[in-house]
C-alpha cells in the first residue's frame, strides 16, 4: 500500500467513538504513551509546543467522575439524579481520559489562536493514532472544562479545551462517516 493509501485509509476510518461503546479492556500505559508521542509531532509555530495533557486512568478516573458529579450538582439549572449519574459514568466507561490543555506563552508574540490550532492538530494526531490501533476515541467539550483548574493543577496561562476519551470498542465499529464534497467548500484561483 502506498503512503497515500495508508494515510487516506486512516484519516477516513477515524470516527468519534463514544464511551457507551467501550469494553472494560485495558489500554496499556505504553500504548497511551505511543498516542501521546504522536501528539508532539503536530505542527507548531515557533516550536512553542503549546499542548499539555493530564491522563486519568485506573483510580484516577473516579476522581474525574466525582468531580463531574459534583460540578453538575453545583451548576445544574434543574438537578436530576439520573442525569448526574449519566454524566459522571463516562470517565468510568472509558479506559483512559486525557484532559487537553493549551499553554499560551505570553512572550511568544503569536496570536492565541495559533496555539489552539497547534493543539487541535496534536489531538488529531492522537485520534488518528488511536484509531489505527483499534482504540475508540472522541473529543468531548462539556462546560466543565472551564472549571478543570479546580481538579488539576493548571497555570494561569493554561486553558482546558476538552477531554479525550479512549476505550477499546466491542468488535469492529463500522460507522460510516459523512462529509460534504470538496466542491462545496473550495474555490480555485488559477
Ligand atoms: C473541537 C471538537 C469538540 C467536540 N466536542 C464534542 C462534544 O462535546 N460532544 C460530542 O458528542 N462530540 C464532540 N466532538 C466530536 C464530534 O461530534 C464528531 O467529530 C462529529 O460528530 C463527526 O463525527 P466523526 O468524528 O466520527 O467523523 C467534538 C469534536 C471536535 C473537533
Amino acid at each position: 500500500m502506498s503512503d497515500f493509501a495508508i494515510v487516506s485509509k486512516v484519516i477516513r476510518g477515524r470516527r468519534a467513538i463514544f464511551p457507551k461503546s467501550y469494553t472494560p479492556q485495558e489500554i496499556e500505559v505504553e500504548t497511551i504513551k505511543d498516542i501521546l508521542d504522536s501528539a508532539r509531532w503536530a505542527p507548531t509555530h515557533k516550536r512553542m509546543e503549546p499542548w499539555r495533557f493530564v491522563v486519568f486512568r485506573g483510580e484516577g478516573r473516579q476522581k474525574l467522575s466525582d468531580f463531574m458529579a459534583e460540578d453538575y450538582k453545583n451548576t445544574a439549572v434543574s438537578f436530576s439524579e439520573a442525569r448526574q449519574k449519566q454524566l459522571s459514568a463516562n470517565p468510568l466507561l472509558a479506559n483512559a481520559v486525557i484532559a487537553i490543555i493549551v499553554h499560551i506563552n505570553p512572550d511568544s508574540g503569536l496570536p492565541e489562536w495559533e496555539e489552539y490550532a497547534a493543539t487541535a492538530c496534536a489531538v488529531q494526531n492522537m485520534w488518528l493514532t488511536a484509531s489505527s490501533l483499534g482504540i475508540g476515541a472522541y473529543w468531548s467539550t462539556p462546560g466543565i472544562i472551564q472549571r478543570m483548574g479546580a481538579l488539576i493543577d493548571m497555570e494561569p496561562e493554561q486553558k482546558c479545551i476538552g477531554l479525550f476519551y479512549m476505550g477499546i470498542p466491542e468488535g469492529e465499529v463500522l460507522q460510516e462517516g459523512t462529509r460534504k464534497p470538496v466542491e462545496d467548500f473550495t474555490k480555485w484561483v488559477e
